[in-house]
């Protein structure tokens, strides 16, 4: 049994309860999209929830607490959003993970223990997998289907201040919308990879931070990002008519970074 009315779609968020993810899920309700959104601090999803239903009061999201390394509790998750709402059409893979040493600034790659190597891949790239893993064959028996993965500058250019673990991670998810794309471009389902430049969030830290003040030096239209940047682009790429944007890598970074 599934709740029913009408909606744009269902739209899964991970890592919806902050920043980009955060504003992701409130333009996707704003846009007439049901979404299921997690992170993997109780507290922040209630917290998001609670803003959520106050400024959208009659939205339909479902809000829980998963990690995306535990893959059971992540594969409960989707099974309760189908159960609750059927397939799920789009899928944000956002959730991140970006350790930093004790000075704010990244760990050496030869300090980088195995562990926290570990971790970050797990989060960033395989956490992204499995989502994907878990709604391509609802989208595919659908005929439909976006799928947009949240990467980073620090994959497109000299990172300045990402690890070596987290560019691997974020550079490596525009192989797997590659693979996407060449399996699946045929179902209606599309994959494309958004790299967003230095947002103030949780991650980064407020604007003053040394870091993001170096990074605003940076940027030629003279101001950091904020999340909404990123979420009106999920926002276009999600809706059906976007089907012709397939397998892109999308800067979104105020001119920082411009690919020849
Ligand atoms: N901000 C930037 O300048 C920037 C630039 C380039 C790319 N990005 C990318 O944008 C995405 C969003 O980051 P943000 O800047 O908005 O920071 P954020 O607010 O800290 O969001 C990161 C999200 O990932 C979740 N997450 C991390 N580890 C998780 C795990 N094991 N299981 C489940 N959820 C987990 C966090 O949940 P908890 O809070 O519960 O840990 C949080 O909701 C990330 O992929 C990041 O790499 C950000």
């Amino acid at each position: 049994m599934t709740e029913d009315s009408e909606s744009a779609g269902i739209a899964v968020v991970t890592g919806g309860a902050t920043g980009i993810g955060f504003a992701t899920v409130a333009q996707l309700i704003e846009a007439g999209w049901r979404v299921a959104l997690f992170s993997q601090t109780r507290g922040r999803v209630e917290a998001a929830a609670v803003k959520l239903r106050a400024r959208f009061p009659v939205c339909k999201i479902h809000a829980d607490t998963v990690d995306l390394r535990d893959q059971d509790g992540l594969g409960r998750f989707f099974a309760n959003v189908r159960e609750r709402w059927g397939a799920v059409s789009a899928l944000v893979c956002n959730a991140g993970y970006s350790p930093k040493g004790p000075d704010g600034q990244r760990l050496a790659l030869s300090n980088i223990p195995l562990a926290q190597w570990d971790h970050v891949i797990r989060v960033n790239l395989t956490g992204a997998f499995l989502s994907c893993r878990e709604v391509l064959p609802g989208m595919a028996e659908a005929r439909q289907g976006r799928i947009v993965l949240i990467g980073s500058l620090a994959a497109r250019t000299q990172p300045k201040i990402a690890g070596a673990s987290y560019v691997a991670s974020k550079s490596a998810l525009a192989g797997l919308a590659r693979s996407i794309v060449s399996e699946y471009a045929g179902l209606g389902i599309t994959a494309n990879t958004i790299c967003p430049g230095r947002i103030p969030t949780e991650m980064t830290g407020p604007p003053e931070t040394a870091g993001n003040r170096a990074a605003l030096a940076r940027i030629p239209i003279e101001r950091l990002g904020r999340p909404e940047d990123i979420a009106r682009v999920v926002e276009f790429l999600v809706r059906p008519d976007s089907d012709f944007i397939n397998g892109a890598i999308i800067d979104v970074n105020g001119g920082e970074f411009v690919p020849t």
